[in-house]
């Protein structure tokens, strides 16, 4: 931990000990549509797809595997409280084009053409100890923070965007939720489009998440007249699944945490605790668009996040990319009939 980490360090734990931590206020549901990526078991994405269904919605979850155990689990927890709220789940990896495109298609077949909210909620921290010296790619080649919370991200969005349109004429408010994180304060502008020449995973993380932020105001600026509105959130420092794959590789130090978790869950917070922001911003009718949120408040995000021509280039480049690849999944599906991960770019770890 660096030195300059010791005073966000002291205001969490203060906060963690001697105040309240702010709760969602709960809405009636009944009715909406609601997505939320990445809701395994023991995940932030759990307790915020369980409070909605608890809350009267119908609520799609995705996972990468054993998605039918989630929604399994999650319907059986609110069927104690018989709420009419329902789940439904499909598998999801953000990491790859088809995959996206096949959720994309399964909701639509089973709920239709009309999405209330959607929690960009999945993500990745990988290499914790900050031991790669090399960026771990993904099949498709791109550095795989980049690839699977911002890229993926954003085609999940894109493709459900006419869905979000078709509820925001109705009711001039659907909703796009961001989970970023406040590391998105290690992302820069001037790295976007741009191969650093030494790699560290928690800058690759912050450019990952400083990219959702941009990606949220620029949904904003671009939909939020046609009553789709955007907001980007973080969620607080939580006990949830990711600092266990964050150590993948490190069996020992693995066992170390799982046997002294009882002292991280005492300075963390609960996933529930954790959840309340997003959860805020996806219903509440005071949440206001466009911001960036923590602890159910709006809070300056960095300066970084206020270019507007950065957002407007990142966003046309994205949808460049976007373009490129479903063209691509396409192609490749009409030659073979099947789907495939998608090959854009066999040399580099660029970007885009
Ligand atoms: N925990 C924190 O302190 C903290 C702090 C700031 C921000 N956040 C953000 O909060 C969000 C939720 O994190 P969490 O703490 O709940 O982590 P988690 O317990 O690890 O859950 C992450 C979820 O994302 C899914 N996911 C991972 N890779 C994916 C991929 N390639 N495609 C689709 N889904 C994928 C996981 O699915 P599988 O089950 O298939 O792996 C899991 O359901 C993340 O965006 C994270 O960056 C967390």
């Amino acid at each position: 931990m660096s030195l300059d980490a010791i005073p966000k360090m002291v205001v969490h734990m203060a906060r963690r000990f001697f105040s309240k931590h702010p709760v969602a206020t709960p809405v009636d549901l009944t009715g909406k549509k609601i997505i939320v990526t990445g809701a395994a078991v023991g995940s932030i994405g759990y307790l915020t797809a369980k409070t909605f269904a608890s809350w009267g919605a119908t609520v799609v979850v995705s996972t990468r595997s054993n998605t039918q155990t989630v929604v399994d689990a999650l319907n059986s927890d609110i069927s104690d409280i018989g709420s009419a709220g329902k789940v439904f789940g499909y598998p999801l990896d953000l990491s790859r084009v088809d995959s996206v495109t096949q959720f994309v298609s399964s909701y639509r077949k089973e709920h239709g053409e009309i999405l209330d909210v959607l929690v960009n909620n999945a993500g990745i921290h990988l290499d914790l100890l900050s031991e790669w010296k090399q960026p771990k790619l993904t099949e498709d080649q791109y550095e795989i923070h980049w690839r699977t919370n911002y890229l993926g991200g954003f085609q999940l969005t894109q493709e459900l965007i006419p869905f979000l349109k078709n509820s925001g004429k109705e009711t001039g408010d659907a909703r796009v939720v961001n989970v970023v994180s406040h590391l998105h304060t290690k992302g820069i502008n001037s790295a976007f489009g741009e191969e650093k020449p030494e790699y560290n995973s928690w800058q690759a993380y912050g450019q990952s998440k400083l990219a959702l932020v941009h990606h949220a105001f620029e949904i904003e600026r671009k939909y939020g007249k046609q009553g789709v509105h955007a907001y980007a959130v973080h969620p607080g420092s939580v006990y949830s699944n990711i600092a266990h794959k964050g150590l993948d590789g490190h069996k020992l130090l693995q066992a170390v945490r799982n046997s002294l978790g009882f002292i991280e869950k005492r300075l963390l917070l609960t996933t529930e605790q954790g959840a309340q922001t997003q959860i805020y911003c996806a219903v509440d009718h005071q949440a206001q668009p466009g911001k960036y949120y923590q602890r159910c408040q709006v809070k300056d995000p960095s300066a970084e996040t206020q270019d507007e021509q950065v957002a407007a280039n990142l966003w046309k480049a994205t949808t460049e990319w976007h373009k490129k690849v479903s063209k691509v999944a396409d192609i490749s599906k009409k030659s073979n009939g099947q789907h495939k991960g998608i090959k854009t770019n066999g040399e580099s770890h660029c970007i885009f």
